[in-house]
């Protein structure tokens, strides 16, 4: 493809072409039948506009804000792992992009980059994901340096007491992890005799016995505000709010854990209406178009995540290529207001879609 990309699928191309394929795998893949993997992007396309027309939008304001903070539009980095597999300036290169965008990076628990680093590489406004091991001075570590490194927000990830079956990971034996922020403070160390190295490491890791009781451990030991990710119920939901989580994210961790899972735009009205606007929700999974975006606003996301756009974009072009695959959706979803006669983001109303069930 000798032409610059103009969708983020053809950034995915590119990355391909880039990467090794055992990278690529790791990046590209879901659990299992991935099922799930297929659903998320194709339970988007399910969902049509009912576009309105003949009004004012000579003049569009993608502006938004999440817990507060300003962005540039309602689409924010998820956390992903180990980005110098796809970037020899991993996470510094996205935080860089996440900078020049105006938008939210979530820095993964399992980065290449250590909290440090990406802290002292721009000013980017930066939530950190967490991972709660066995050993749980480690999350208290690690929740200590982020507030300390100017971090916002915690993104407790709860979809993962156990690694999904990954069997792309399994046939290439996919390699130890390079988690930095780790050095000094546990082995990663690990052998699998069967196949993904990432796997035994991370099922040897794992705390999986964490529950909701122990979101009450998490707020006793930071004041950052604590988003729950991975919810795709309403009774989970529920309990997120009576935890008292400033937040949840709807996803199914990029339909790498459990297959199967509902694609995460069809539950997310379900979460929306447990939660009754007492907290803010977030989706993630599957956002390929800014038409996309629109559809999570309209069902009452307010915001998205994007985790493999970003990953194909840094494989690609490095910092720039991140960027650019932020300014297509952004774009697209800009395009997509004009069209549907929404002028803000405050304008996106349920009625501006029709899910397949009120098709029928
Ligand atoms: C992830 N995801 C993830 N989530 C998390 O909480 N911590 C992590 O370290 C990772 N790592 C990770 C690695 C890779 C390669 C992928 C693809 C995903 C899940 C991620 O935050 C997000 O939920 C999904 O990526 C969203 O789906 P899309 O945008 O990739 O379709």
């Amino acid at each position: 493809m000798a032409s610059e990309p103009v969708n983020v699928n053809e950034f995915q191309e590119l990355a391909r072409l880039a990467l090794p394929k055992m990278y690529y795998d790791f990046y590209s893949g879901g659990a299992e039948d991935q099922h799930t993997l297929k659903e998320n992007v194709e339970a988007f396309r399910r969902i049509t506009f009912r576009p309105r027309v003949l009004l004012d939008v000579s003049r569009i304001d993608l502006s938004t804000t999440v817990l507060g903070y300003k962005i540039s539009a309602p689409i924010i980095i998820a956390p992903t792992a180990m980005h110098k597999l796809a970037n020899p300036d991993g996470e510094v290169a996205t935080a860089r992009a996440a900078a020049s965008c105006n938008t939210i990076m979530v820095l993964s628990f399992s980065s290449s980059c250590t909290i440090e680093e990406v802290a002292a590489s721009c000013n980017a406004i930066r939530f950190y994901q967490l991972y709660v091991y066995k050993q749980r001075h480690i999350a208290a570590t690690l929740v200590q340096r982020a507030e300390r490194n100017g971090f916002k927000a915690l993104v407790l990830t709860a979809d993962t007491p156990r690694l999904g079956r990954r069997e792309a990971d399994i046939k290439n034996k996919m390699i130890a992890p390079q988690l930095k922020n780790l050095e000094g403070l546990f082995s990663t160390k690990v052998s699998s005799d069967t196949g993904s190295i990432l796997e035994a490491f991370a099922n040897q890791t794992m705390d999986a016995s964490l529950s909701w009781k122990d979101v009450e451990w998490l707020k006793s030991i930071t004041n950052l505000p604590i988003l729950i990710k991975g919810v795709l119920t309403r009774e989970d939901a529920i309990k997120a709010v009576e935890v008292g989580v400033a937040g949840i994210i709807v996803s199914n961790h990029g339909a790498r854990q459990l297959d199967y899972s509902p694609a995460t735009i069809s539950v997310l009205e379900e979460v929306v209406h447990a939660v009754k606007g007492r907290v803010p929700i977030l989706m993630d999974g599957g956002v390929r178009r800014g038409t996309d975006v629109f559809k999570a606003m309209a069902l009452g996301a307010q915001a998205v995540l994007i985790g493999r756009p970003v990953i194909y974009g840094l494989a690609a072009k490095g910092e720039y290529g991140v960027k650019r695959v932020f300014e297509m959706l952004k774009d697209e979803f800009e395009l997509t207001m004009a069209l549907s006669g929404c002028p803000s983001v405050k304008h996106i109303t349920r009625n501006h879609v029709r899910t397949e069930r009120e098709r029928l």
